[in-house]
């Protein structure tokens, strides 16, 4: 059972012979190996159960150790790199031939970021390889947010756990690729949509599908609890079920339909940040408590409500 600590040097001792580590960083925490070696590659994929063809995030410590990883660091990616460096920013620049194409999976591109985290980056800059690390989750669920979530699912498969606390984000980061120059986001994540405008104009935000060759692992049905998950209209649920079999995640107000003790609220005060930390680790205790269905409540499209929101419609998308 996989151990949960604050050694650095232990993280370091496993990451260096091949072995994963799970690692805290302001976003979700990640399950990390060392990204040039196919073998601990190979395990981040065994151990998620991922497919292979969903490319993974190789984090970093600097700018300069960025720019050896690819062929290519356009002025724009500077830019934002610069600004929003460490943080919840991701950016999909043309790879290094030293990236295998496992972590790509095929792609001529790799995704790159500098997690704001102080332990995880202590890490990162003792190590000289990069790592790479999806969110340390059995594929298709919900991404962990402290270390007992990664305990509860991945700790018969890996040794440590370094603990960094809760997750001061708690949703992914955005990522950004480049078409013909220009930024396009294609996930939205912890730094929002109008943030990024603010820097580089008006952006194209691509749309998650299941047949998205350029984001494959952007899949539709993401995110997800164990039990149904419902947004949009509460009606037809309450036709099939009893009011107490209903949990429900909202944002500001409570429900009347359903018991106040079946609702968790993502903000009393509808801050989107804070709803954000709440996000994941409230849909978990939803999937815990004794209802059968869960029903969401979508929040004001804009700022980091846009990126929860497509969370939730991810999760009820299955
Ligand atoms: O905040 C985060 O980004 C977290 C923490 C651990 O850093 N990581 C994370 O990784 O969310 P993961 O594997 O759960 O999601 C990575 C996403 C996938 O959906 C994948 O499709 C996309 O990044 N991705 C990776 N490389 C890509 C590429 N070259 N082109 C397009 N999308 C890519
Ligand atoms: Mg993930």
């Amino acid at each position: 059972m996989a151990q949960i600590g604050r050694d650095v040097w232990q993280a370091e001792k496993i990451l260096l012979h091949g072995g994963l580590v799970a690692i805290p960083t302001e976003t979700v925490y990640g399950l990390a190996g060392n990204a040039l070696n196919i073998d601990s590659i190979t395990k981040i994929f065994q151990v998620k159960k991922r497919p292979t063809f969903d490319p993974l995030i190789v984090h970093t410590s600097s700018i300069e150790k960025a720019k050896s990883l690819v062929v290519d660091f356009p002025p724009m990616a500077q830019k934002l790199a610069e600004l929003f460096w460490a943080g919840a920013l991701t950016l999909l620049l043309p790879k290094q031939l030293i990236i295998p194409d496992l972590v790509t999976a095929g792609l001529d591109t790799v995704a790159i970021r500098i997690p704001n985290h102080p332990i995880t980056l202590q890490l990162l800059t003792r190590l000289d390889f990069p790592l790479a690390a999806p969110s340390a989750n059995p594929f298709g669920y919900i991404s962990p947010t402290k270390p007992t979530h990664v305990k509860q699912q991945l700790g018969d498969k890996i040794a440590y756990i370094l603990d960094g606390g809760d997750c001061k984000v708690g949703i992914e980061s955005t990522i950004i690729g480049f078409e013909n120059d220009q930024p396009v986001i294609f996930r939205l994540g912890g730094i929002s949509v109008e943030k990024i405008e603010q820097v580089v104009g008006k952006v194209k935000v691509k749309s998650h599908s299941t047949s998205n060759p350029q984001s494959p692992g952007s899949l539709k049905s993401h995110y997800a609890p164990i039990k149904p998950f419902f947004i949009n209209d509460i009606k037809p649920l309450l036709t099939r079920y009893r009011p107490h079999q209903i949990g429900a995640l909202v944002f500001g107000e409570y429900l009347k339909e359903v018991p106040s003790k079946n609702q968790l609220n993502l903000s009393v005060a509808g801050d989107f940040i804070e709803a954000t930390k709440n996000l994941f680790s409230m849909m978990r205790q939803l999937d815990q408590m004794s209802v059968k269905v869960i029903y969401a409540t979508l929040l004001p499209e804009k700022n980091l409500g846009r990126a929860i929101n497509d969370r939730l419609r991810r999760a009820a998308a299955q």
